[in-house]
């Protein structure tokens, strides 16, 4: 019977041949399967299970050999064309999904700045002592160290344990940046001046998530080199930026403050929508960041800045929590 069925499937030339030959043998109502199936009643009992068992394999033998004449005959019509395929019906729009919000965002931040000759330089995630500390300007007692603000790596905390040391001091420490102006370093450390960078990349800070801290969010620095730079440029940059990516309505304040490695300092507000918002730091470069990576502070001067990139997002978006940015939800991130 299981080789008269796969005889009769291999001739059929069509399928409506091949579907002539599956009522045949695997026709639920008169199939020849089926009748076979009817006369198990008439069977001994005790040999019912026995012939169960042949029945089912021979009945999927048989349903493995139509499966495998379907597929050599495919769903094709005669002329190779699917009857059942109507080109006049609208297509369907294939699912390809898209850039996420931020990535979006440092993408407009690069083409901003890029007309203003801003070119992207990039810096490890995962950073030593010196490029997020010491060349900074940050000494070994600042509490900016501190390891409740920081992600130390595991593997040199644990050598910190061992020998009662602090694990800020111990040779070898890496941490997660916890700002991108280590990029600062690592680009004047391979470049002369003039020099005119931004870098925008990942930061990382233990701080509890709520609507406006993440401990992961992505920071703009800017740098730019050279000689006779003064405080007036900066803010001309950063007022043209802020034009550029907020609106041309937008004003910008600079307040005094404290960075480690600008002097002097200042923290950079922009008045958008009614009201003054902090979007972050900037100054003019520490002569002993220049002193650091070998510049002469007499000969060039410099600023830096550093802005918050979720915060510029999420203003510009309207959007009003940090944690909505990762949570991966598909109806938030569709609407971008
Ligand atoms: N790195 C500073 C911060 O994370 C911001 C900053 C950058 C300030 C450059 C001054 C100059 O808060």
């Amino acid at each position: 019977l299981e080789d008269e069925a796969r005889a009769a499937f291999e001739q059929a030339t069509d399928i409506d041949s091949l579907e002539e030959a599956r009522v045949k043998y695997l026709g639920a109502k008169s199939g020849v399967l089926k009748d076979v199936a009817k006369q198990m009643g008439t069977i001994d009992k005790s040999d019912r299970p026995t012939a169960g068992q042949k029945l089912n394999a021979c009945k999927s033998n048989v349903e493995s050999a139509f499966a495998q004449s379907q597929e050599r005959l495919g769903n094709d019509g005669p002329d190779g064309i699917d009857p059942t395929f109507d080109p006049t019906l609208p297509g369907v729009r294939p699912n390809i999904g898209h850039v996420h919000p931020i990535t979006q965002t440092i993408n407009h931040l690069m083409e901003i700045m890029g007309r203003m000759g801003f070119e992207a330089a990039e810096g490890p995630e995962v950073e030593d002592p010196w490029h997020n500390f010491v060349a900074l300007n940050i000494p070994e007692d600042h509490p900016a160290r501190d390891p409740l603000d920081n992600f130390y790596l595991a593997s040199a905390a644990s050598m910190a344990g061992d020998k009662g040391v602090k694990r800020e001091n111990v040779e070898g420490t890496r941490l997660l940046r916890s700002q991108t102006s280590t990029v600062q370093i690592r680009v004047m450390e391979n470049t002369q001046p003039p020099i005119r960078i931004i870098s925008l990349g990942r930061v990382y800070r233990p701080d509890q998530p709520d609507a406006t801290h993440f401990p992961m969010f992505h920071q703009m620095e800017g740098l730019l080199v050279d000689t006779n730079v003064t405080m007036a440029n900066l803010k001309t940059v950063l007022r043209v930026f802020a034009n550029n990516y907020l609106g041309d309505d937008v004003e910008i304040r600079f307040r005094p403050s404290f960075f480690p490695f600008t002097e002097p300092s200042v923290e950079v507000d922009f008045f958008w929508n009614g009201s003054w918002i902090e979007f972050g730091g900037a100054g003019m470069v520490d002569p002993d960041v220049f002193k650091a990576v070998g510049y002469d502070p007499d000969k060039v001067s410099g600023f830096a800045f550093g802005l918050g990139v979720e915060r510029l997002c999420m203003r510009r978006h309207g959007i009003t929590d940090i944690r909505d940015l990762y949570s991966g939800d598909l109806r938030f991130l569709r609407q971008f």
